[in-house]
């Protein structure tokens, strides 16, 4: 076995099977164990592993040309899948709209924090600066991603650095902030952006950023009906931007090409990582809508910022190749199906007397583990069954991806499911057999 010896591991107490090979939904490592992948890694995989064409489109613009910088050039595979993406796009991203694209999801935060600053400063409103977001969310580990972040664990250690922008409710049903029921709630969640606003200085406010499906911190928690209308609403009356952050949702995961179009809001930006090169390329993107770009446009003409490997040639060829074969093989119209198609056959674990929800939207789906049913009350945070569960389904030969935490930062344990979307019904039947064989190892009768 391969001894880890330079690489600076997430965690110097856990050891790391090598991965050497990954074929559909499945990675086999070194030993030649097989693991089925039910969470897409992290929610990452959305064509499956091993798709011979993407690597050789990715060889192809390597060998005609791997790099050009930006302040020198533009490339044809940038162009294009800038071009795609708007395509797929809600209607205001049409006719003038443009794409930033980055090498993951936390640059494309920052991109998305910065746009909105100089968005304000280009129409002349120099107090604005503050990017509201929500408590319970994560949005990514940069300095300025974690400022808008509300993931409790993952900021702690770096609050002394984090400046405070507003953090406004989550939406979180199971565990509603209130502790009312949707619909007699009146959107309290939503509406709580609103009382922010009026408390705190609406005109140094710039935008307000969130998912709209809770991923990693909430455990694929969707809003309910209404929500996203409602905050899009506020954001407009307040002359804030929305900024919507895809980067687990988007690119099909929840069976729509991004997650606002459930609702058909239209956010002045997109945030897209993860799916967009299903894992095949470090890659992320900023969809920025046409009202955004002209400001830009009109005003200054110079976004101040950049990075050195943006809009790389070869990651946007991989961009390309990824939308190609979701799109030949017809896998953004996969994902409903599919996703209806594990939820049925977790059915099998949804009567067990600890597990509290299953919930989420397409194929990113999230499994909650309560202590009492009746009552929803989390398990202490020392019995770590987040990490225990995903150890015995690792056993069973199936990756989740587990979190603490989705109750009050601390508490609350759940883990996410986001398969590639090719995953079949019999794969589908085995993550249901993997996890109730864990529930029975963690939760002895
Ligand atoms: C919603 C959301 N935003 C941003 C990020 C950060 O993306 P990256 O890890 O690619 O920097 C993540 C990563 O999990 C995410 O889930």
């Amino acid at each position: 076995m391969l001894k880890s010896a330079g690489l600076f591991p997430r965690d110097f107490k856990k050891t790391y099977p090598i991965a050497v090979r990954g074929e559909g939904c499945w990675i086999t490592d070194e030993r030649g164990r097989r693991f089925l992948d039910a969470s897409g890694q992290a929610a990452v995989i959305s064509i499956g592993h091993g798709v011979k064409e993407i690597g050789r489109a990715m060889a192809e613009q390597s060998a005609q040309i791997a790099f050009a910088h930006t302040s020198q050039f533009h490339s044809a595979p940038a162009e294009k899948l800038a071009a795609r993406l708007l395509a797929l796009a809600p209607s205001n991203f049409q006719n003038g709209g443009r794409v930033y694209f980055t090498s993951g999801g936390s640059e494309a935060t920052e991109t998305g924090i910065k746009l909105a600053r100089q968005f304000h400063l280009e129409k002349g409103e120099k107090n604005r600066f503050r990017i509201l977001s929500r408590r319970q969310s994560y949005h990514g580990s940069t300095l300025g991603a974690m400022t808008v972040s509300g993931n409790v664990a993952r900021r702690a250690p770096y609050e002394p650095l984090l400046a405070e922008w507003g953090h406004v409710a989550p939406c979180f049903c199971y565990h509603c902030p209130f502790e009312k029921s949707f619909p007699q709630c009146e959107l309290a969640c939503a509406n709580d952006l609103q009382v922010h606003l009026l408390e705190h200085e609406p005109e140094r406010a710039a935008a307000f950023l969130f998912e709209p499906v809770a991923g990693a911190t909430l455990g694929a928690a969707p809003p309910p009906e209404g929500y996203a209308q409602r905050i899009a609403e506020i954001c407009r009356k307040n002359k804030i931007l929305l900024i919507a952050d895809e980067v687990m949702t988007g690119m099909g995961r929840t069976g729509k090409p991004f997650a606002v179009q459930h609702w058909n809001i239209e956010p002045d930006m997109i945030l897209v990582g993860k799916g967009i090169a299903s894992g095949y390329a470090p890659l992320g993107a900023v969809l920025v809508s046409s009202r955004v770009v002209a400001a830009f446009e009109r005003g200054s003409g110079a976004f101040m910022h950049g990075f050195t490997y943006q809009a790389h040639p070869v990651c946007t060829a991989a961009g390309n190749a990824v939308l190609d074969y979701l799109e030949s093989q017809k896998l953004f119209e996969r994902v409903a199906p599919a996703g209806k198609n594990l939820r049925d056959a977790l059915r099998t674990v949804q009567s067990h007397r600890h597990v509290g929800e299953i919930r989420g939207l397409g194929l990113l789906l999230g499994v909650e583990f309560v202590n009492d049913k009746s009552t929803r009350v989390p398990f202490p945070k020392e019995q770590s069954i987040a990490e225990k569960i995903r150890r015995a389904c690792l056993e069973e030969g199936v990756l989740t991806y587990p979190t603490q935490g989705c109750v009050d930062g601390l508490r609350g344990d759940h883990i996410l499911l986001a398969p590639p979307f090719t995953i079949s019904p019999d794969e589908s039947a085995l993550v249901a057999r993997a996890l109730h064989s864990a529930l029975e190892k963690v939760f002895p009768s």
